[in-house]
């Protein structure tokens, strides 16, 4: 399996604290009433979305990531949290397993083709009255152009293929292109950092 993170691992929680705060904040305010729910964090990094659930008395987690670098931080703090070790185009959970997808900062730095697919398998994964969130860059005429600024900064610095799959992301329209045509239909979108990030929330159609 490919490893992105095997050095910035242990960096990116605290490196990226006061970027991600109050995201990750807005992410556990949109599902405070789904405490009991299965709740499948696809491409979760170190964890820190999940964890801040679990404190929070959040009761049914699940976090999949690819990276083994980013798991091992996953799994400090002793949370009550499953940790799987997969490619989330391709998961081995059955169709409809959980109430809730979560894939936060992972669709943007990926090709077209693995976008599709990540977006696909969320979708096989939630029961039918189930919904994914999608926590992922947008710019829009709402974007300000410090948050475009910004972002496309910090884009720039990870650099190589991930930049590269950032530029090709905004320029096809971001998330908005990749469900228009799909089986999805967007039933909430709230903005933060400047309006260059979205909270979206889809349901199947
Ligand atoms: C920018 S990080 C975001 C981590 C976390 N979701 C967050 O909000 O901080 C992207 C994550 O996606 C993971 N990832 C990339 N491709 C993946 C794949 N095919 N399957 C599972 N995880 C993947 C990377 O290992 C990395 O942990």
């Amino acid at each position: 399996m490919k490893e992105d993170y095997s050095f910035s691992a242990t960096i990116y929680d605290p490196m990226l604290y006061l970027a991600l705060k109050s995201i990750r904040l807005a992410v556990m305010n949109e599902l405070l009433e789904y405490k009991d729910k299965a709740i499948l964090d696809l491409c979760c990094g170190t964890g820190n979305q999940l964890k801040l659930l679990s404190k929070n008395g959040f009761k049914d987690l699940h976090c999949l990531d690819i990276s083994e670098a980013m798991l091992r931080v996953a799994q400090k703090n002793g949370c009550p949290i499953k940790i799987y070790h997969e490619d989330a185009t391709k998961t081995a959970f059955d169709d409809a397993s959980f109430d809730i997808v979560m894939i936060s900062f992972a669709v943007h730095e990926k090709d077209r083709n693995t976008q599709e697919k990540l977006i696909e398998e969320a979708r096989r994964l939630i029961k039918e009255d189930g919904f994914i969130l999608i926590v992922d860059f947008v710019f829009d005429d709402k974007t300000t152009i410090l948050g475009k600024m910004g972002i496309t900064l910090i884009e720039r610095m990870a650099g190589g293929e991930h930049y590269n799959n950032f530029k090709g992301y905004i320029q096809n329209n971001g998330l908005a292109s990749l469900v228009e045509k799909g089986k999805l239909k967007l039933v909430k979108d709230s903005r933060k950092a400047f309006n260059g990030v979205t909270v979206s929330k889809y349901q199947k159609r």
